[in-house]
């Protein structure tokens, strides 16, 4: 099949790479001149595991295609997919539906003969709708269907999550069109992957409804950590007991500094705008957002407390930075609001982090930046863990105490053992553990 990618950010990337290794020709577009130059070259904008090999290996292979120049792109296409941006709007939690507009137009003016248009970023209610009546009216006569296809890809495992997803969800009614995506997903029938085919509108609610109910279940183990630190009880064991339960299951039950990210804190307040908007509002939602937010602040709080109560002239190491280790993301990331706080406190802030300080720069001010774990904790009064990055799971603790002013470790991410760092002396403090 013939694919075209509209967008090369992440979603489309990732998409447009896995659709060309699963055999089809794929063309990526985007109107970034110098982001297409260096993809060109066979430069990756995007930290993501494997994916340069994927791309790497495609282009080579003759399947994978990068331009700026839309034209023959899309006439030649079966399928176009939207993979722009939806950024929240300014003020209001609404997702910003402009280039997903301004695609749908160029589609349509450049489309030919039966064209599959499906969207894959991730668009309110009601989106596939306003797509097709904007590509009716540049273009009367086309024949064409919207479908809606969600990605599930989590950013450090997209191209495990694309190649071997626990479903594919396909919302339209069009029969044609729904061969055509059974024909672009093919390869997965071997591992019998799920295809929910649905009608449009359910399958957008799906996507939300999907990273809402996600984003409640961090924050429910969240509020059980706080609830296990009142009355003593551990939150990792209260996870693994209630999570046995296959109703409940076992994922996503880390406690921790709270969500963060490009997807969960945006997705999260479209879906509460747009529930307030028909008029049938989510208050677990609402209240998953609230809390969320406040727990930033609580983790800053957490930290002074564990260094005595104040922070004043005390140099604060901090171990990660990422909203989640395996990227270089900074989007939302808890660090973002927890470092400004100690900051504010009077504390003087190193950190490390092994993808995130590019982008960490740009957005922290006053940081200095480590060039390794050890480097970073030298001489400081407490070290704390924001992101659990596998190379600050096996730190070497000897070295580490010996090398802090004072034996403090904060855990937000519960990776190391309480009972050890006790017996190794240390002053340690973690999420919902005694
Ligand atoms: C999320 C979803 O997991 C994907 O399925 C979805 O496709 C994607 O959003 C999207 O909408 O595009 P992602 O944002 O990459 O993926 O990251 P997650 O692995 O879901 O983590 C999100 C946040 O939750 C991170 O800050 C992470 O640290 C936190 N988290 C996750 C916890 O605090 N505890 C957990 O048990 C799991």
């Amino acid at each position: 099949m013939r694919v075209t990618m509209i967008g090369t950010g992440y979603v489309g990337l990732v998409s447009g790479a896995c659709f060309a290794d699963f055999g089809h020709t794929v063309t990526c577009v985007d109107k970034d001149e110098g982001k297409i130059a260096r993809l060109l070259k066979g430069e990756i904008p995007i930290f993501e595991p494997g994916l340069d090999e994927l791309v790497k290996d495609n282009v080579e292979q003759g399947r994978l295609f990068f331009t700026t120049d839309p034209t023959a792109a899309i006439r030649d296409a079966d399928a176009v997919f939207i993979a722009v941006g939806t950024p929240s709007r300014r003020g209001d939690g609404h997702a910003d539906l402009s280039y997903v507009y301004a695609a749908a137009e160029e589609i349509a003016g450049l489309m030919n003969g039966y064209t599959v248009v499906v969207t894959k970023s991730t668009v309110p209610v009601g989106t596939g709708d306003e797509v097709e009546a904007i590509i009716k009216k540049v273009r009367p006569d086309a024949d064409f269907a919207v479908v809606s296809n969600p990605e599930f890809l989590r950013e450090g495992a997209a191209i495990g999550d694309f190649k071997r997803p626990d479903r594919v969800v396909v919302g339209t009614n069009d029969e044609r069109a729904r061969e055509v995506m059974r024909q672009l997903y093919r390869p997965l029938s071997l591992n019998e992957t799920p295809m929910v085919f649905t009608e449009r509108r359910t399958s957008e609610l799906i996507k939300y409804a999907g990273n809402g109910f996600l984003a409640m279940k961090i924050t429910f183990i969240n509020e059980i950590a706080d609830l296990c630190e009142a009355v003593g009880a551990n939150v990792q064991e209260v996870a693994k007991g209630i999570g046995l339960d296959n109703r409940i299951g076992r994922k996503f039950l880390n406690a921790g500094p709270g969500y963060g990210g490009s997807c969960f804190p945006k997705d999260t307040l479209a879906l509460m705008k747009t529930a307030r908007d028909a008029n049938a509002p989510i208050e677990l939602i609402e209240a998953t957002v609230r809390v969320n937010s406040a727990r930033k602040q609580k983790m800053a709080q957490k930290i002074i407390e564990a260094l005595g109560g104040s922070v004043a002239g005390k140099t604060v190491a901090v171990l990660g930075l990422t909203f989640k280790p395996n990227t270089d993301d900074m989007r939302d990331a808890p660090a973002l609001d927890i470092v400004p706080t100690l900051q504010a406190e009077g504390a003087k802030v190193r950190a490390f982090d092994p993808e995130g300080m590019n982008e960490a720069k740009h957005m922290l001010k006053d940081v200095q930046f480590a060039t390794g774990p050890y480097d970073c904790v030298q001489n400081a009064d407490a070290v704390v863990i924001i992101t659990e990055w596998d190379q600050f799971r096996a730190l070497d603790l000897d070295r580490i105490k010996d090398t802090l002013k004072t034996p403090v470790l904060v855990d937000l991410r519960n990776i190391y053992r309480p009972d050890e760092m006790r017996a190794k002396g240390f002053t340690y403090v973690s999420v919902g553990r005694p």
